[in-house]
């Protein structure tokens, strides 16, 4: 993974509101995503477009959503309202759980441009391996993605919430390594095998909950360092994973926290704060999240 932090923002030359100078990360396809985006996961599908076009006013460019959401249309139709050029966010969705068999994937994937209202999004990800569903067949549905690839209509393609041993298969079956993993990481989860697995493969890693639902704001410790450094919890945590590589996407539904977690790019931790967070790692006790081994959720 390279992470060209501060040399690069995305097509920031042609926005039409100012954007952040977020930094890109490269892809082993060969295009790059911007490292600090929006993910909309519990943002109520009506409130969806306003929320999402108070987060491009704000400067996002890059908007995480989920067929799971159920909010795809509202990230579309906040696309449109911004009066921002498509080329200008960087999209991402993901396959729902019930649709893992080849034709159903086909299906959703169609599904999913409709409801966004796009030729092709940037980035399309199986959300869920579920290894005990499906006679335990994630490997055709990986191969399914790739068509979606073949043909432009996703630019890229990835995992999430895979696991060491499926990223292996699905790689030695197909030949195909992900683009992404998007994986749950926060101070209290660092999730340190598996990131290692993706940085061997060139698999940039993605943060999913990564202030934990705001569950380590309150940590002494992180308090403590935002104190010392003059800025928020949240910040404190968003920049370490920054300073990780690693790509996050905060959920909020207020403007004012919009602003406050783009905020990351004119501070630094020590390579002792930095240390000092990555030690409240609780290993799996500090999933705020299902195990994906066993998770086997299909919503009805
Ligand atoms: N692939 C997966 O399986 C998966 C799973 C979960 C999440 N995700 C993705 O990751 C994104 C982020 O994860 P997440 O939404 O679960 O959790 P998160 O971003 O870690 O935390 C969101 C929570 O923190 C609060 N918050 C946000 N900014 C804050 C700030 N500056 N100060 C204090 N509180 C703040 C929000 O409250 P308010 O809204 O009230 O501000 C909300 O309750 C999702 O939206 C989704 O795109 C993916």
């Amino acid at each position: 993974m390279v992470c060209d932090a501060g040399m690069t923002t995305f097509d920031a030359d042609r926005h039409a509101t100012e954007p952040a100078a977020v930094p890109t990360v490269s892809l082993n396809d060969g295009s790059a995503i911007p490292q600090l985006g929006f993910g909309v996961f519990q943002v109520p599908p009506p409130d969806t477009a306003d929320v999402t076009l108070a987060a491009l006013e704000a400067g996002y460019r890059h908007i995480d959503t989920a067929q799971m959401y159920g909010n795809e249309a509202g990230v579309g139709e906040a696309v449109r309202r911004s009066g921002l050029d498509r080329a200008q966010v960087y999209l991402t969705t993901k396959l729902n759980n019930g649709f893992h068999r080849p034709d159903e994937a086909r299906r959703a994937f169609d599904d999913s441009l409709t409801a966004l209202g796009v030729d092709a999004v940037d980035l399309f990800l199986i959300h869920w391996p579920l290894p005990t569903r499906y006679d335990g067949d994630f490997v055709s549905t990986w191969k399914t993605l790739t068509e979606f690839a073949a043909d432009g209509r996703a630019r890229s393609i990835g995992v999430s919430n895979f696991q060491i041993a499926h990223l292996d298969r699905i790689v030695a079956e197909t030949g195909v390594t992900p683009a992404v993993n998007q994986i749950e990481i926060h101070p209290y989860w660092g999730n340190e095998t598996v990131r290692a697995h993706d940085a061997e493969l060139g698999i940039v890693t993605e943060a999913w909950s990564p202030i934990a639902q705001g569950g380590v704001l309150g940590d002494p410790v992180v308090t403590g360092i935002a104190e010392a450094v003059g800025r928020t919890p949240a910040q404190v945590v968003l920049r370490w994973h920054i300073q990780r590589g690693d790509v996050v996407f905060p959920k909020t539904l207020t403007s004012a926290r919009m602003r406050e977690n783009l905020a990351l790019f004119d501070f630094e931790l020590s390579d002792e704060q930095m240390a000092t967070l990555s030690g409240l790692d609780r290993g799996p006790a500090g999933r705020t999240g299902p195990d994906p081994d066993v998770f086997d959720y299909i919503p009805r």
